[in-house]
């Protein structure tokens, strides 16, 4: 089943709801089918603090919100992160590391994400499929027949409805990741040469060109603020506007 989103199913759907008399309009902006963003980028590219960001943002508006992450989200996927993050899985190779990102994300969307999203809440996560794209698929030279199978059994029809991809100069997201994580050393995919950041910064850029309906691509070179501000932006307009969430006493009349 798929959750995708797009703005007039979302509307509509929204309308019928509130035209039954179910939704709490007044308190909680309830959405029908939810609203699936994911957050998408090089390492130290501040996809956290934004997320976090919006996350408060939309709360002060009423919604309800999920945070979550990848490797991770669900209890089954954390177990398996510790083997992904801390390099415990690379002597098997690449393909094995690959089908543990996907064995994770499977636990993940249907434990945590498409229940979430049938409750009407939104949910942002930060890195999902387009991570395992880039690193195992690109820079990880794996077959794009084997990581599109992959891909379709593990999300199974739960695509996002919105990618935030924040983009910045490898060398400037690594330097940045390297200085808040000094005390620890740099995790599996970290330690990996900047050339190699590099070629994912460009295959990030690339999924964005290619699929430009979910995509959009964000300056993250830029201060804290302005990219937040241009991140719910991004977000609203997959919303329904404010005059259209509260319902008077004679639409419901009639
Ligand atoms: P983490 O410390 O959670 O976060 P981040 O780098 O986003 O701040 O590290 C997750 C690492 O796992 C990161 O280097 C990207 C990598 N990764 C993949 O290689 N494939 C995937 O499918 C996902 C979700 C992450």
């Amino acid at each position: 089943m798929t959750i995708a989103c797009r703005d007039s199913s979302f509307r509509e759907a929204d309308r019928l709801n509130r035209n039954h008399g179910y939704a709490d309009l007044e308190e909680h902006v309830s959405l029908t089918k939810g609203l699936f963003v994911t957050f998408e980028g090089g390492e130290g590219a501040g996809k956290s603090t934004q997320m976090r960001l919006l996350a408060d943002s939309l709360r002060a508006r009423g919604h309800d919100v999920l945070t979550t992450r990848e490797p991770g989200g669900s209890t089954g996927a954390e177990a398996v992160r510790h083997v992904l993050l801390s390099g415990a899985a690379e002597a098997y190779g690449v393909r094995m590391e690959a089908i543990l990102f996907a064995a994770a994300r499977s636990d993940h969307v249907e434990q945590v994400i498409r229940p979430a999203l049938e409750r009407g809440t939104i949910v942002l996560c930060d890195r999902f499929m387009d991570s395992s794209r880039v690193y195992q698929g690109i820079t990880g030279n794996l077959e794009q027949a084997f990581m599109e199978t992959l891909e379709r059994v593990a999300v199974n029809g739960v695509i996002p409805d919105r990618t935030i991809i924040f983009d910045l100069p490898a060398a400037i997201g690594l330097e940045r990741a390297r200085r808040r994580a000094a005390d620890e050393r740099p995790d599996r995919f970290e330690k990996e040469q900047l050339e190699t950041h590099e070629k994912r910064r460009e295959a990030f850029l690339d999924i964005a060109e290619a699929d430009p309906e979910r995509c959009r691509v964000v300056d993250a070179t830029r201060p804290v603020d302005e990219i937040s501000a241009e991140v719910l932006s991004l977000v609203e307009a997959l919303l329904p506007r404010e005059d259209e969430s509260h319902t008077s006493t004679a639409e419901v009349a009639s």
